[in-house]
């Protein structure tokens, strides 16, 4: 080599390009060097891209095309006339490497040419692209994460190609499940930030997603195109994920305190309880349930399980919800009764029946899903978002529950909805009733007050804050569990308090009858 060539591959002396007829030979060993972890400051990197284009755009080798492959980078001339009618090119064709696995198309159109050969009787057009199979050239300020890491460029001879109306169509196709991410086709713009070489930018990119593991991007220009993955909005970050599962260990375990608390207390003096205490304590069974379940699965969740016990354990999961949704609608059902006085009509083992529904119908749906089909239970992997370290972002958290889709919509979604439903109804009846029974009396401002509380009460008595999870259900996500199991563990704690308020008050009635009755027996006397 002679010292020109030493010094231009060592330093990049530009000033050397002119003086050598470039080698393909020569050109891979150039591709080799730029891979190298040698230097890190970008604009050198970006001086080394430049520099590659002006050696594939004057690189001497026979015949039309030329490819050259490097682990990450792959550079590819075409030799043009004006009689260009447009190119198609694919990876398949060129796929070498393990780490071309992932399949990239690029179309050209026959525009392409049309304003080069208009402006100058070119001899010869060259057409190059250059892949880069790493994002480490093109970092921008915020770390932007890209699509299978591609970058796909093309130059067209020494002049920029804009405005095109046949648009050049670049197609990449993926593995990853992408639901939490918006894609958008983006092409690097240099100089448009102000730490690095230059930033992502939309402009004259219209981005398409044909199937979920296919982009298309229509650009009207040239340059480095890539695909820009970004975080969904509505996307929960791992950052978030400590906090949320602490807030759900505390907001469970005081569930699982209120529920046994008044589970017990219940035991203590069943002797006086009737039958709107039984169905408020079977409430609290299936509450206490479904938080110990919940607990269990979340913790271990972190290490694998093996796969009965995964099934298992989804299906006691599904069935703890289950009959925790029965039980609220029994509420409302015996709300009904209560308020329509109806009660007076007695319904011959009336708790022994709702219990029958309660606890028997839940388990005939479970028992039924397993029989027929035990796949639904299983460990269900979820994918979670995380923007820092690798770019690919993604880590998977199984879990075991419902995995079928269908499933969870009819018999997680649905069901829970339509005991909503019907006790969103019932507590609409009930402030109609209510207010209706109020209509009559002049109602004092304490009565007003106590009304309110009954109606808060109410609401949370029959669950319909859990409506509130449920609308937000998409087919199992993290956050919507985290939602769910916030509003649930408030949801055991204000039954507590519900229990406890009643309780005071059946009381306090009870001791102000007693006195009425005493004191009228004294005064007969
Ligand atoms: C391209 O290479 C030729 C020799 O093959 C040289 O004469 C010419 O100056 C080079 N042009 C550029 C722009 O580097
Ligand atoms: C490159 O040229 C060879 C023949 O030299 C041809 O078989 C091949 O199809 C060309 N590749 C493309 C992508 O045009
Ligand atoms: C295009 O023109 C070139 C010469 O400029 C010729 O070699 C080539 O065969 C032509 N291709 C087509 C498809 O006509
Ligand atoms: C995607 O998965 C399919 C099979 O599931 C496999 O054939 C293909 O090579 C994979 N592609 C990538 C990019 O991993
Ligand atoms: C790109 O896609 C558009 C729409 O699908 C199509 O009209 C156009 O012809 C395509 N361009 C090329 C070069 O194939
Ligand atoms: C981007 O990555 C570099 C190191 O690779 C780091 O120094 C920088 O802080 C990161 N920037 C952002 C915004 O994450
Ligand atoms: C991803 O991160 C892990 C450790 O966090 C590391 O071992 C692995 O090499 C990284 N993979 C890539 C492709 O950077
Ligand atoms: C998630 O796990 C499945 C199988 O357990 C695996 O095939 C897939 O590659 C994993 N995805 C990621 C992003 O780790």
């Amino acid at each position: 080599m002679d010292l020109c060539r030493v010094l231009f591959f060592s330093l990049g002396f530009l000033t050397c390009l002119g003086k050598m007829a470039m080698t393909p030979k020569d050109l891979l060993f150039f591709m080799e060097t730029m891979e190298q972890p040698r230097s890190r400051k970008p604009s050198v990197r970006t001086g080394h891209i430049h520099q590659l284009e002006q050696l594939l755009l004057n690189v001497s080798f026979p015949g039309h095309n030329l490819t050259l492959q490097t682990r990450t980078i792959q550079s590819l001339v075409f030799k043009l006339a004006c009689n260009f009618t447009g190119l198609s090119l694919s990876s398949a064709a060129l796929e070498q490497g393990p780490q071309l696995q992932a399949l990239h198309t690029m179309q050209f159109p026959a525009e392409l040419t049309w304003d080069a050969c208009s402006r100058t009787r070119l001899a010869e057009l060259r057409l190059i692209c250059i892949y880069f199979f790493t994002n480490k050239f093109f970092q921008d300020d915020s770390n932007s994460s890209l699509l299978n890491n591609y970058i796909l460029g093309a130059q067209l001879g020494h002049r920029p190609v804009n405005n095109l109306r046949d648009p050049v169509n670049i197609s990449i196709w993926h593995n990853q499940s992408l639901e939490f991410y918006t894609l958008t086709c983006v092409f690097w713009k240099e100089g448009d930030s102000q730490h690095s070489q230059g930033g992502w930018s939309p402009e004259g990119c219209r981005t398409e997603q044909p199937s979920p593991s296919q982009v298309l991007c229509h650009c009207n220009h040239l340059t480095y195109f890539a695909v820009l993955m970004q975080l969904s909005p509505a996307q929960l970050p791992t950052e978030l994920q400590a906090p949320l599962e602490y807030i759900s260990l505390v907001g469970c375990s005081v569930s699982i305190l209120a529920s046994l608390l008044v589970i017990l207390l219940y035991i203590h003096d069943r002797k006086q309880s009737d039958s709107i205490a039984s169905i408020h304590v079977n409430l609290h069974v299936s509450v206490l349930l479904l938080n110990v379940t919940f607990l269990l699965s979340s913790t271990l969740a972190v290490a694998p399980v093996p796969g009965v016990a995964c099934t298992a354990l989804a299906a006691t999961l599904h069935y703890t919800l289950l009959s925790c949704l029965t039980w609220m609608a029994m509420e409302g059902f015996n709300l009904y009764l209560l308020l329509g006085r109806v009660y007076n009509i007695y319904i011959h083992h009336y708790v022994l029946k709702l219990c029958a529904l309660g606890w028997g119908v839940p388990a005939l749906l479970v028992l039924l899903l397993l029989t027929v089909k035990s796949s639904v239970y299983g460990p269900c992997t979820i994918p979670l978002v995380h923007n820092q370290e690798n770019h690919t972002g993604f880590q998977n958290v199984s879990m075991c529950w419902v995995c079928s889709p269908v499933v969870h919509s009819v018999l997680v979604m649905g069901y829970g909805g339509l005991m909503s439903l019907f006790n969103l109804v019932v507590l609409a009846w009930a402030l109609w009733a209510l207010r209706r029974l109020r209509a009559g009396q002049k109602a004092p401002r304490t009565q007003a007050c106590r009304d309110t509380v009954t109606v808060l009460g109410l609401t949370v008595l029959l669950g319909t804050t859990w409506a509130l999870a449920f609308f937000s259900f998409g087919i199992f996500l993290l956050p919507q569990l985290f939602l769910f199991t916030i509003s649930n563990s408030f949801y055991g704690f204000f039954l507590f308090l519900w229990f406890c308020s009643q309780r005071c008050h059946s009381q306090a009635e009870a001791k102000t009858e007693m006195e009425r009755i005493s004191s009228s027996q004294m005064t007969t006397h």
